[in-house]
């Protein structure tokens, strides 16, 4: 039997959530609206129709903006992490948690994007948040950038795609770094930079109807680069702000293998998983890969770059690759092999995993695999900061049996060690969700991922009490005894 006792001293055993999924508040203390806040909430998803619920348009985002209600926009209101995070923080600490992964709302410091001042009401929340886990040992790991940006920039400037975009994330970035610098050494610039290309609205506030027609797939990469060229502006601005700050990109692990291994699924899959690579080898060896270079080029795709932003990319690379890992895919040159979902992605299904049931298929095995292939390419350190299973929890007498979130993480963890074992160099593993929050994808509060149970409905409906789940405790153990408890 595998012996899993090899994560290291020091190791950051955690949880992760996104201000926008979980601090609800979206109009309190001068905070601003964000993309987050016009997000629908869909009920009845087909699993398969993954790319359905992410339809946005102008006229859709006026209409939100003019329902001053939180009945269909769940992230409005989130769990109330805002005024309860104190009690949440209690819980985390009893669990153990090494690290919490967080993301700072940039409406709530800037609520348009463009102010000349920033929001101070906003700022004191995440002083005490921050503050609050000091006192409890809890090392914060903060994301500068997770699907929440100004509606107000989508709205003016159809988001990222404007490169003024720029200068306004590097003074937000800027001024967190100012304020939280004595009390946060891990920074990640933008959540899943990736996931751009599959939802260019809550990534980078495209509005579809605002780009040039049959120009949609050029503009998102316009987009990107700006957002590369943000990422190393502010890698290098917090490197000289905190001293031994150490910053992070992060990249949504979408791991493929060949459906079979005829040499068509092979060279598919082979262009897939350079695909998902892509955005973390700019981030970390700081130039664009010549092949896709040469993809853009054969598409007609034209990047408009400013004499300096390739010296910029180069010159300020992240110091750790840190990703999301949930599922594995497979890929066919067979356009009828059967489909499954995934995160927000729709892939070809793989015969040997189950699936939870919103159709992402279970691979812990997948885990490793991206683990070595990680570190092997980038020969950085490495930070899990998602992974976990989406499943409808039920509340029996008071408790929340999950068996089989405990054997989704246990299968994931054992993976870890035997990464580490290997050689691979992981500092750290922050599940998500480590409490119940509002679903990216769906807006669904039935989605959970937590260890904590938040009482909570889909509509709202609720006393938002929190409840800890079996794997709450089961999680206790793993990171009391760093992993050892696992086998
Ligand atoms: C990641 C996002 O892609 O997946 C999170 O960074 C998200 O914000 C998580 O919550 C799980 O996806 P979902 O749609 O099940 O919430």
């Amino acid at each position: 039997m595998t012996k899993t006792t090899s994560f290291p001293k020091g190791f950051l055993w955690g949880g992760a959530i996104a201000a926008n999924q979980a601090e609800g508040a979206w109009n309190k203390d001068g905070k601003g609206l964000s993309v987050a806040d016009v997000a629908t909430y869909k009920p009845n998803l087909d699993v398969k129709n993954f790319a359905g619920h992410m339809e946005i348009t102008t006229e859709s985002v006026i209409e939100a903006m003019e329902d001053p209600t939180d009945k269909i926009y769940p992230k409005r209101r989130g769990i109330d992490f805002y005024h309860r995070y104190k009690e949440d923080l209690a819980l985390f600490a009893e669990m153990g948690t090494k690290a919490l992964r967080v993301s700072i709302a940039w409406s709530r410091i800037f609520p348009t994007g463009e102010e000349a001042e920033p929001n101070e009401k906003g700022l004191v929340f995440y002083d005490n948040l921050f503050q609050e886990m000091k006192r409890l040992n809890i090392e914060p790991i903060v994301t500068l950038s997770h699907y929440e940006m100004p509606l107000a920039l989508s709205l003016e400037y159809n988001g990222w795609t404007d490169r003024r975009v720029i200068d306004d994330f590097v003074r937000f970035s800027n001024v967190c770094f100012d304020r939280y610098k004595d009390l946060v050494k891990y920074w990640l610039t933008f959540n899943e930079i990736d996931s751009i290309h599959r939802h260019p609205f809550t990534t980078a506030g495209i509005i579809p109807d605002k780009c040039p027609e049959g120009k949609e797939e050029e503009v998102i990469y316009q987009a990107l680069h700006h957002q590369f060229v943000a990422s190393a502006l502010v890698t290098k601005d917090c490197h000289e702000k905190i001293k031994g700050s150490e910053v992070g990109c992060m990249i949504t692990k979408l791991t493929t293998y060949p459906r079979t291994c005829t040499p068509i699924d092979v060279e598919l899959t082979l262009k897939k998983n350079l695909e998902n690579l892509f955005y973390a080898d700019v981030q970390v060896f700081g130039e664009y890969p010549k092949l896709i270079e040469r993809q853009l080029e054969n598409k007609g795709i034209h990047i408009k770059m400013e004499e300096n932003d390739r010296v910029i990319l180069k010159e300020h690379t992240v110091d750790f690759v840190s990703f999301s890992y949930y599922m594995s895919m497979t890929e066919s040159g067979d356009e009828n092999a059967e489909r499954t979902a995934g995160n927000t992605v729709l892939g070809v299904k793989n015969p040997y995993l189950p699936s939870t049931d919103w159709g992402w298929q279970i691979d812990p095995k997948g885990l490793k695999i991206s683990l070595l292939e990680l570190y092997d390419r980038y020969q950085v350190p490495l930070m899990i900061v998602e992974n976990g299973m989406g499943a409808k929890d039920e509340v029996v007498e008071g408790k929340v049996h999950d068996p089989y979130r405990i054997d989704y993480f246990k299968e994931h963890f054992k993976q870890m060690g035997e990464a580490i074992d290997e050689g691979v160099d992981l500092i750290g593993y922050t599940s998500w969700g480590a409490i119940d929050i509002v679903s990216a994808g769906t807006s669904q509060m039935s989605k959970r991922y937590g260890f904590i149970y938040v009482d909570q409905d889909d509509e709202g409906n609720g006393t938002l009490d929190r409840l800890k789940k079996d794997s709450f405790y089961w999680y206790k153990e793993v990171i009391e005894t760093n992993g050892a408890s696992i086998d």
